[in-house]
């Protein structure tokens, strides 16, 4: 993969800010949305999640001029304290084929386990060869945590982030308290979730049958969706 004097380097947006227009373009590139949306999204990202981690690329020194290789977005998972969600993972059409798809979940993978964080869920649509083959399962279907309103009510917010079907009645309220991860005792305990509780991605259609080629998953629009997990 590129030059033998290649650095690559995964580092959060908001710690290049001056990234932010060449990041909204890749995204952009791949799924076509709303500037304004996509720059919003891209500006929500935080150490406390979601986060949205370039992998650059620079010759010679990582301080140098860099390029923009690849991008993902880490959430938190409702109830699942040492869980992330990932999305938009995307690598500049330019530079695909060249193993930095790997690199970047590798990264990503590398970035999450040092902040004590145990386990990646994903969902796809059609990638989920790609993520086989980096040592991702099917898995099941799970609800990231995202920034929404400040203003959103507590008690739905609990509903939202309580397994379906379990006993509501003696939780007090949100953000759940987050025990010490127990795969790194030496790695800091993952920030409390945000206060804002989004979406729940897909749904479980009707049946049990589940593989690489046939899912029983649907997201919102109704299209096949495979959920998948990593522990890493
Ligand atoms: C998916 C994507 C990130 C992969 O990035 P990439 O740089 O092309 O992937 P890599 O070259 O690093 O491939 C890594 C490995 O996965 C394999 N691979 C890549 N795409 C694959 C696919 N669709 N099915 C199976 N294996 C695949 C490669 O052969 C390679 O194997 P190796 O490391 O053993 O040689 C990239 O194609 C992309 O940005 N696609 C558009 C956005 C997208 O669909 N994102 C996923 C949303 S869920």
């Amino acid at each position: 993969m590129g030059s033998v004097s290649e650095e690559l380097t995964l580092v959060p947006l908001h710690r290049r800010p001056e990234l932010l227009e060449a990041c909204a373009e890749l995204l952009h590139e791949e799924w076509g949305r709303s500037r304004a949306s996509r720059l919003h999204t891209l500006q929500r990202s935080s150490d406390s999640f979601p986060t949205c981690l370039l992998l650059l690329r620079s010759q010679g020194s990582a301080e140098g001029p860099c390029q923009l290789v690849g991008h993902v977005r880490l959430s938190r998972v409702a109830t699942r304290p040492h869980s992330l969600f990932v999305e938009s993972v995307v690598v500049a059409r330019a530079l695909r084929g060249q193993g930095y798809g790997r690199k970047l979940m590798e990264a990503t993978e590398q970035w999450a386990r040092a902040r004590g964080f145990g386990c990646l869920h994903l969902t796809t649509h059609d990638k989920q060869h790609f993520y086989a083959h980096l040592g991702f399962v099917l898995g099941e279907p799970v609800q990231s945590v995202a920034f929404l309103s400040p203003n959103i009510p507590a008690e739905l917010l609990r509903l939202f982030s309580t397994h379906p079907g379990a006993d509501t009645s003696t939780r007090p309220s949100l953000p759940p308290a987050l025990p010490p991860p127990v795969s790194s005792p030496a790695a800091p305990t993952p920030p409390a979730p945000p206060p804002n509780v989004i979406w729940a991605r897909g749904v479980l259609a009707e049946g049990n049958g589940s593989s690489l080629l046939e899912t029983p998953h649907r997201d919102a629009k109704g299209l096949p969706i495979f959920w998948m997990k990593k522990d890493i």
